[in-house]
């Protein structure tokens, strides 16, 4: 499976696509406030954020994202319901380590939920805080790091 994938960088005509990936995922892993805010991020198409193709379609989508020189964020990372747990979460994760280190950066910060915090936990991250209800009723905010 994961030799099969590929990523490019997104593009406007993945809005639809990724909106799609997000409801698939809404309301077990995203609140459905959630929903204008990825909008609001996909309009604004901000570099680093990169879709996830298999077989002609997008099955997943994530960004390391901004310019600074010492902390850059994991930015809404979705893969589609169809296909999780296959390790394609994981092909994202040691993406994002690697752009991160060649960008000769201290770290990335991740806004996780208390529901994906363990997957990043996995990955290295650990949880700085949590909001309780942070991203919405029952939906809670952890903050993370992951230190290169
Ligand atoms: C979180 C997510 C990106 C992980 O992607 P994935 O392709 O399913 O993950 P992988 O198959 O690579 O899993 C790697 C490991 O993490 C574990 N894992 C995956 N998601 C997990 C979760 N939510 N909680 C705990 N462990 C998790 C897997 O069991 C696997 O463990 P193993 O190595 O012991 O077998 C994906 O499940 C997803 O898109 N979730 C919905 C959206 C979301 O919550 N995004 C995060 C927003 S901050």
């Amino acid at each position: 499976m994961n030799t099969a994938i590929s990523f490019r960088c997104y593009a406007a005509n993945d809005k639809d696509a990724c909106l799609r990936l997000f409801d698939e995922n809404c309301p077990a892993f995203f609140s459905p406030n959630e929903r204008a805010d990825y909008a609001q991020f996909l309009d604004a198409a901000p570099s680093g954020y990169e879709v996830c193709m298999l077989d002609g379609a997008v099955i997943g989508a994530y960004g390391l994202v901004g310019a600074d020189q010492a902390w850059r964020h994991l930015n809404w990372i979705l893969v589609s319901a169809k296909v999780q747990g296959l390790g394609i979460g994981s092909v994202f994760m040691d993406r994002t380590i690697r752009i991160g280190k060649a960008a000769n950066i201290v770290g990335i910060k991740i806004a996780a939920s208390h529901l994906s915090a363990p997957f990043f936990a996995k990955n290295g991250a650990v949880q700085l805080q949590m909001i309780e209800n942070g991203w919405g009723i029952g939906m809670h905010r952890i903050d993370m790091e992951l230190k290169l």
